[in-house]
């Protein structure tokens, strides 16, 4: 577990640097391409259209946004402006948000997708516009410029794999639920593909739902659902793709009298479920390393907004449905039980123990260690 952990988390290093490192390059290359030639696309001070897909999962605000903003004034000194909104899961309200971005003559886009299909008109007016797109953590459809995110189907292979540690040799001794991401998320596909890559064959499943939305209280009436359907004594595991339906899940869970809950999976490490995992009533997390992912968005956007190629930046490619070899950067995961706590998220400073122990965890914490 700990040279597992310790690998990925020099893995997550080494990219950031990688990142870091070749924005450096591209920084040297923007000041000589001004001097030799004719005025780049835009200098430092450019507009940056940022649009992120909803505001209850808690990333998206807490982290993603103010970690890109960040990163985006430290390669602009400063000079770069973001214009920033939020669809609150609307994809008809995104679509809006693109043509305002365009309106406001932005140099370039970060867009993290509410339904990747839908939006490709909008950014097939971008493209049209001269605006280039860098698509964040989902793949949006459409002529994209570039793509940032995680390894997405080893965040499902590391979720099943992480349950079937929990069942242990009792894999087959009953049924577990599965629980997936909304249908217009493409990354939702990829963790069930790789979830299923792992637990097929392995375990039973007895319910399944692609949850609408990513909802909580939607992950929370389909668990009531199964247990109904399945009966309370049947269900041995619960496949969750992220933490915010996990938490809708353990309140069904409880709800229906469980007196020792099964193990359930989840992803984003936000900090009701890092304490939920204290707590030992949710078994893992996919921690994602939100700052690596952000300075490869701000990156690759600040370098398209002044006309530089990504050669130096991306060294990988991917398809989406409409596009083939959009430059890409992926950033590695880490799964996240009890035993790394410490070593991932209170390490990279993304909550202090003192935050995870508050109140009615501290009891707990101290069981595990951690302080
Ligand atoms: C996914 C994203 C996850 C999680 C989920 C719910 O696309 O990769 O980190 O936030 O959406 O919105």
């Amino acid at each position: 577990m700990n040279t597992r952990m310790r690998r990925a988390a020099v893995a997550v290093a080494a990219t950031a640097m990688a990142v870091s490192l070749a924005a450096c390059g591209s920084a040297k290359e923007s000041g000589d391409k001004t001097k030799e030639s004719a005025p780049p696309a835009a200098g430092d001070d450019i507009k940056v259209g940022l649009l992120l897909p909803e505001n209850q999962t808690a990333r998206y605000e807490a982290f993603d946004k103010p970690l890109i903003e960040k990163k985006i004034a430290e390669l602009t000194g400063g000079k770069a402006e973001v214009v920033y909104a939020n669809a609150k899961q609307d994809a008809t309200a995104q679509n809006s948000q693109v043509d305002t971005m365009i309106t406001n003559k932005v140099n370039v886009l970060i867009l993290d997708a509410v339904d990747s299909k839908a939006i490709a008109g909008a950014v097939k007016r971008a493209k049209d516009a001269g605006i280039p797109v860098v698509a964040y953590d989902r793949l949006a459809e459409g002529p994209i410029d570039a793509y940032t995110s995680f390894d997405n189907e080893e965040v499902g292979k590391v979720q099943g794999k992480a349950l079937l540690e929990a069942l242990g040799g009792k894999a087959k001794n009953g049924q577990i639920v599965m629980m997936n991401g909304s249908v217009t998320d493409p990354n939702a596909a990829l963790f069930k593909k790789g979830a299923h890559s792992v637990l097929d064959g392995k375990v039973n499943i007895g319910k399944e739902y692609d949850t609408v939305e990513w909802k909580p209280e939607n992950a929370n009436t389909n668990m009531a659902g199964a247990i109904t359907a399945l009966g309370k004594n049947k269900i041995i595991g619960v496949y969750s793709a992220n933490d915010g339906m996990a938490g809708g899940i353990i309140t069904a869970l409880k709800a229906a009298g469980f007196k020792t809950l099964p193990p359930v999976t989840g992803q984003d490490a936000e900090l009701a479920g890092v304490q939920r995992i204290v707590a030992g009533e949710q078994f893992m997390s996919v921690y994602k390393p939100y700052a690596p992912e952000a300075a490869a968005a701000a990156e690759m956007a600040v370098a398209l907004a002044k006309g530089q190629k990504l050669d130096s930046l991306a060294k990988s490619t991917v398809d989406s449905p409409t596009t083939k070899g959009v430059p890409s950067i992926l950033v590695p995961v880490v799964s996240l039980t009890k035993a790394n706590i410490k070593d991932t998220v209170v390490k990279d400073g993304v909550y202090s123990a003192k935050e995870i122990c508050a109140g009615k965890y501290a009891a707990a914490c101290a069981a595990i260690g951690l302080k």
